[in-house]
């Protein structure tokens, strides 16, 4: 990767797209609901909205720059977000936060400051910068999620719900043994947790051609189960309580659950959760022994092949957009939401930490943290890559996380 950037390079071009994306969500907010925190494990709202600006002139300005700061009580308060253990929530109030205009101010100086000399700054921590604000636009949706419908704004224009799919009739696809390939290449941009890229033999297997269903799952709470977090019941009647809208419980689009739900659910069905290595042969494999840059091959996103990069505000159904098949046919590994995995969040062999960002996945190997690979409705398209991990907690139920059935070996 080059050392400095050449003006209006795609790199320069990307950051203002990022800053574009969370600029909009950050204006989907009514006035009053800044300061709210919409999930008891996160920060309040304005919290992101000086965090965004903090990390990238934090990286980008101080650290790799060695600029002065302007307003380090800034720099410090919006440095970093927060992943609370059960029953040790943040207990800050409003008052602890400074005025909106305050931030705004700091925002308008750190993008004047950081443009005029951003062409100096190593490309890889620019991309960092990008990739954490697109990373913070799904953060964002999922808490615009869980924000009263009172304080949020729908967009003028938005896509209506897909309800119309043709029947699903679950299927499970077998899987020879293979070798895939878990990691990025050297030469390529990841995060710390990326590498080292190394081969990884995966024996047969058979995977479940689409992602559980609401309707599969409907059936699991009918049998006792706790409903997930997204649905709600009025009258006995469910309800996916979308972005939103409250929408009749779509049958056949996935269902968003924790990965304690999903792990119950898979017992329940007498299956397991794939491994992260099943899953990049199901998505990344091929018969021929090839393996893609994506399920469908080796072309870039677009939305035939997924429903990724802020396409819909929900899902659509488990059978949508066959385009994006892996060459198994198993549908929708990359995007509709991300997928569960059996694997918990540890470093690949080779790992080390990024010296400007030494916590970035360090700090989450503690094996309550689980991999999820693809991608969801809010997932930027620069993160569908295929080393790129994405983790929770086994408890999490606020994120867009799916699954699919493997059977036991
Ligand atoms: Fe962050």
């Amino acid at each position: 990767m080059s050392t400095t950037l050449a003006r209006s390079t795609p790199l320069v071009t990307d950051l203002h797209e990022a800053r574009s994306r969370t600029d909009f969500l950050f204006n989907l907010l009514t006035p009053s609901a800044w300061y709210e925190r919409p999930i008891g494990e996160r920060h309040r709202m304005v919290f992101y909205l000086g965090h965004l600006e903090a990390f990238d002139w934090n990286m980008v300005a101080r650290r790799a720059l060695g600029k002065p700061s302007f307003h380090p009580e800034f720099d410090r308060l919006f440095e970093f977000g927060i992943d609370p253990a059960e029953g040790n929530l943040p207990a800050d109030t409003p008052a602890d936060w400074p005025p909106l205009d305050e931030v705004h101010a700091y925002n308008a100086r750190v993008r004047a400051e950081l443009d005029s000399m951003i062409v100096q700054a190593n490309g890889q921590i620019v991309r960092v910068a990008i990739e954490h604000r697109w990373m913070h636009a799904e953060t964002l949706a999922y808490l615009l999620h869980n924000m009263p419908r009172e304080l949020k704004r729908p967009p003028a224009t938005r896509s209506a719900a897909d309800f119309h799919s043709t029947p699903v009739h679950p299927t499970m696809i077998r899987i020879p043994a293979g070798e895939v390939t878990l990691g990025q290449s050297p030469a390529e941009f990841g995060w710390d947790n990326e590498f080292d890229e190394h081969r990884v033999h995966v024996p047969p297997f058979s995977i479940a051609r689409y992602k559980v269903s609401n309707g599969e799952y409907l059936r699991f709470v009918e049998s006792g189960a706790k409903p997930p977090f997204f649905w709600s019941q009025q009258n006995g009647a469910w309800f996916y309580r979308g972005m939103f809208d409250l929408l009749p419980l779509p049958l056949d689009w996935p269902v968003y659950v924790t990965h304690e739900e999903a792990e119950a659910y898979a017992s329940w069905a007498g299956a397991v959760l794939p491994t992260e290595e099943q899953f990049h042969r199901a998505a990344y494999g091929a018969p021929d022994g090839c393996e893609s840059s994506y399920p469908w091959g080796e072309e870039p996103p677009s939305v035939a092949r997924g429903n990724f990069d802020f396409a819909h505000w929900d899902p659509q159904p488990v059978t949508a957009h066959p385009a994006g098949d892996s060459a198994w046919g198993v549908s929708q590994l990359v995007g509709n939401g991300w997928e569960w995995t059996s694997t918990p969040f540890r470093p690949f062999p080779g790992f080390r930490q990024f010296d400007f960002y030494p916590r970035y996945s360090a700090a989450f190997f503690d094996d309550d943290h689980f991999v999820m690979k693809g991608g969801s409705p809010q997932t930027a398209r620069s993160l569908l890559r295929r080393s790129f991990r994405n983790w929770f907690r086994h408890r999490y139920p606020y994120v867009y996380g799916t699954f699919r059935l493997v059977a036991h070996g």
